[in-house]
C-alpha cells in the first residue's frame, strides 16, 4: 500500500486517503460500442456521499446517461483523481486510478442519499472498487 501497483484491498494506505481527500475533481471512464466514455465529477461533491474512501463509492447522477447505458452492457468502470497537494514518489502530485464495477441506480439507499444532499440528481452512480493503483 502506498506504492504504485495494485493494492490489498483490505485498507486503504494513507496516499489514496489523501489523493480522496484533496481531489477537485475527477474523471469517470466506461466503454460503449468500442468507444472509450468519460465524464466529470467534483471531488467536494464525491466526499459529501462518501466521506472517506470505501470500497463503495457514491457519486450523484444528475445526467450520466451515456454511463448508465454502457453500465449496462458491460459494468467495468475507472476513476482518476489526482491532486498536486499529495506528495508523489518523485515531485509534488500523486493521483490514482479506482478500478471495478458501476451502477447507476435511480431507487434504493443510495439514490435516496444522492437526491437528498443533491437535489438536481436523479440517482447515484454506485461504483464497488476491486482494485487501485497509483500513477506517480
Ligand atoms: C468537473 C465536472 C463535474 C461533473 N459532475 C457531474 C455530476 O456530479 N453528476 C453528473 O451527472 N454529471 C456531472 N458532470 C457532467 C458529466 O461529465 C457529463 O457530461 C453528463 O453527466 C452527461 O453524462 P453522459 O455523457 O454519461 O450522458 C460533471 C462534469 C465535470 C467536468
Amino acid at each position: 500500500m502506498g506504492n504504485r501497483g495494485k493494492m490489498d484491498m483490505s485498507k486503504w494506505g494513507n496516499t489514496y486517503r489523501e489523493i480522496w481527500e484533496k481531489a477537485e475533481w475527477a474523471a469517470i471512464a466506461t466503454s460503449g460500442d468500442g468507444q472509450p466514455h468519460v465524464v466529470g465529477a467534483w471531488g467536494d461533491d464525491l466526499r459529501r456521499l462518501t466521506p472517506s474512501l470505501d470500497e463503495t463509492i457514491v457519486v450523484p447522477a444528475g445526467r450520466f446517461h451515456k454511463t448508465e447505458e454502457n453500465l449496462i452492457r458491460s459494468s467495468r468502470i475507472e476513476v482518476l483523481l489526482a491532486s498536486r497537494q499529495v506528495r508523489g514518489t518523485r515531485s509534488p502530485g500523486q493521483g490514482c486510478s479506482l478500478i471495478g464495477t458501476g451502477e447507476v441506480q435511480t431507487s434504493g439507499q443510495y439514490a435516496e442519499l444522492a437526491r437528498t444532499k443533491f437535489p438536481w440528481a436523479r440517482g447515484a452512480l454506485v461504483i464497488r472498487i476491486e482494485s487501485a493503483k497509483l500513477h506517480l
